[in-house]
């Protein structure tokens, strides 16, 4: 397969023949809990590219849910994933040392904004945020925590509690964690008096915020918003916990997403694009923080050596050039979009920063179907939030890729 094509390439109608037969398999094997769209299945990608079973050949502009941030299967992160994968898989970095988990720290460290950090290492974002939610009791010895509406933070039982995004997410699973409190997004008042009234400050462990809302619908809160949070934890001894799952390694414009704010959170989650697909999350803390001890929490998996130089490879690229590329290309993604959107009908707005765009429509229906027709026209897209669609490909996205989605989005409206 190739590194570019001037179009999708589709070859009859989809799904074909082949993806027809994965596609029954599935259906009787898999767990039906999953959320698929459209019925693309992939045999392999390229930069923003994904090719199907069938030899169609799709634009991708979801990247695997935001996660490969540089692109499908770069030659950087392949050469660093087959070299590792040579050397040693896995050996277990809760009870051993090696070199890559010591050394992702540490650049993690120095490339995050205010002084010495640790970093713990899992899987996926959810344990990421499962761990600051621990390390917030762990460090204050309080028990509750502030999450907001619309917010998403993962699938396990902590994470899920912070969550407020959709009930079926909730459904049948409750009793939740105790001790978490939800307020409307980018709404300082409603904090406000939920500590008059209800939550002891003395109680408050952290407030769990993403910078821009991801699931909830690529919500962007108004300037002053968390730097009153950080004003908020400074004040009351509660730890502000940013979750930069979605919104960080560099997909903004800036390597995290709340350096667009101006502030240091205490702790950051981070999974997603940090890896460039392989399975990673971390969670990062002000050194001072990080006091638990020994057994206190640990993962089997986390920080396995493939992933971590997967991530060391990754943040080469976005160093060298990928983030800056997120911010001029989302940029004119953002104003392609615009231009095709102006004047259609049901299109409430376009919003977002760098590669982190949604076009909002009027309806979770209307939606639902423009991200259907987008397949069938060969670009890859999502939903977020209750109607909107987001775009969040690949940092490695060229002008003339952002042309192409512009265009296929207006044939899809
Ligand atoms: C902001 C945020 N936090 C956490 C998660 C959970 O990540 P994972 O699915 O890797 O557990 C997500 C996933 O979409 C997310 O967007």
């Amino acid at each position: 397969m190739e590194n570019h094509y001037d179009a999708p390439i589709l070859k009859g109608p989809l799904p074909g023949p082949k993806a027809k037969e994965i596609l029954d398999r599935d259906a009787k094997y898999v767990s039906p809990s999953y959320t698929r769209d459209y019925p693309l299945v992939a045999e392999r990608g390229r930069g923003v590219w994904v090719e199907d079973i069938d030899g169609n050949v799709f634009l991708d502009m979801a990247a695997g849910i935001a996660v490969t941030a540089t692109g499908h299967c770069h030659p950087k992160v392949v050469a660093a994933i087959e070299d590792q994968a040579a050397k040693l898989i896995h050996l277990s970095g809760t009870d051993f040392y090696y070199q890559p988990q010591a050394d992702l720290a540490k650049r993690l460290s120095d490339l995050s904004p205010g002084g010495d950090k640790k970093v713990f290492f899992g899987n996926s974002g959810a344990e990421a945020v499962e761990s600051a939610f621990k390390l917030a009791r762990w460090h204050t010895k309080r028990q509750c925590v502030i999450a907001f509406q619309g917010a998403f933070h993962g699938r396990t039982m902590g994470a899920l509690s912070l969550c407020a995004s959709k009930p079926v997410q909730k459904e049948h699973f409750f009793p939740m964690v105790p001790g978490v409190f939800h307020v409307p997004y980018g709404d300082m008042d409603a904090i406000h008096a939920l500590l008059s009234h209800q939550l002891p400050a003395s109680e408050l462990a952290a407030v769990f915020v993403e910078a821009i809302q991801g699931e909830g619908g690529y919500r962007i809160p108004d300037p002053g918003f968390l730097p009153a949070i950080r004003e908020l934890c400074d004040r009351t001894g509660a730890m502000m916990v940013c979750d930069e799952v979605q919104a960080g390694m560099g997909r903004t414009g800036k390597l995290f997403a709340y350096e667009h704010d101006g502030i240091v959170p205490d702790l950051v989650t981070s999974a997603k694009g940090i890896a460039s697909g392989m399975p990673l999350g971390a969670m990062i803390a002000r050194a001072e923080l990080m006091d638990w001890v020994p057994g206190s929490h640990a993962s089997t998996f986390g920080g396995n050596p493939v992933a971590c130089r997967a991530a060391l490879a990754t943040l080469d690229l976005l160093e060298g050039g990928l983030i800056e590329n997120a911010r001029k290309v989302g940029a004119y993604l953002k104003t392609r979009l615009e231009e095709v959107c102006r004047d259609k009908p049901g299109i409430v707005e376009v919003r977002g920063r760098g590669l982190m765009i949604a076009v909002e429509t009027e309806s979770g229906k209307m939606r639902n179907e423009i991200v259907h027709r987008a397949f069938e026209k060969g670009m890859l897209i999502l939903g977020c939030g209750p109607s909107s669609v987001r775009f969040s490909p690949a940092l490695v996205l060229t002008e003339k890729e952002a042309d192409l989605a512009a265009s296929l989005f207006a044939e899809s409206l």
